[in-house]
């Protein structure tokens, strides 16, 4: 049944918790996929290791041997027009694309945000969320479009914020979710679930 497998490619700057439980829902065949690539702009990593470990490909586009942001990104769409995937997924990608990269796969990518958007856009969006006081914040999965996280809003989960939570509790507490919720948005786009109606994302 390979033939039906969609080809996913994995944007990572870090640590890459996120690209682990995609990789862990693709060997459990939770979803029906092919993780074609790890495309990462820092050599350093720990997505690296993990995508070693499960015989992903690698690709280093080093942000930082390009002389601006415009080469870096031209090299990026090459890699990714080379990789050819069905979606792209932004697992801790920390690096805000241009609208070149984003027009050229529409309904292609997806980003997880760790706060309930369209609140907390941007960086540090858990010490946004506690120093703010809200009393649930959680993680969003979206379509990228232009603007900063503010693509169609794919999947939600809350997060109940506890009384003496800090930045790094509350963090910790909505990556479990995240966890969760990344992989089941990819599988209901590998499943030609979702249709993006507008700024809404109809499921299937
Ligand atoms: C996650 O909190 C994700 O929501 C945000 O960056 C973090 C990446 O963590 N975009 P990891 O690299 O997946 O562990």
């Amino acid at each position: 049944m390979d033939i039906m497998k969609k080809r996913i490619a994995v944007l990572a700057s870090g640590r890459g918790s996120n690209f682990q439980a995609v990789i862990d829902a693709i060997k459990d065949e939770k979803i029906p996929a092919t993780c074609v690539a790890l495309i990462t702009d820092n050599p350093k990593a720990y997505a690296i290791e993990r995508a070693k470990k499960a015989g992903i490909p690698v690709r280093i586009i080093d942000y930082a041997t390009f002389p601006s942001r415009d080469v870096y990104e031209r090299a990026l769409l090459s890699a990714r027009q080379e990789v050819d995937a069905d979606l792209y997924v932004l697992a801790g990608y920390m690096r805000i694309l241009g609208a070149g990269i984003v027009r050229a796969f529409p309904g292609k990518m997806m980003n997880i945000h760790p706060a309930l958007l369209p609140s907390f856009t941007g960086l540090h969006a858990q010490r946004q969320a506690v120093q703010h006081g809200v009393k649930v914040s959680g993680c969003t999965v979206h379509f990228v479009d232009e603007s900063l996280d503010g693509g169609p809003i794919i999947l939600q989960h809350c997060v109940a914020v506890q009384e003496g939570d800090d930045e790094d509790s509350l963090a910790e507490r909505i990556l479990k979710h995240e966890h969760e919720c990344f992989p089941e948005a990819i599988k209901l786009f590998c499943e030609d679930r979702l249709d993006i109606v507008g700024r809404t994302v109809r499921i299937r």
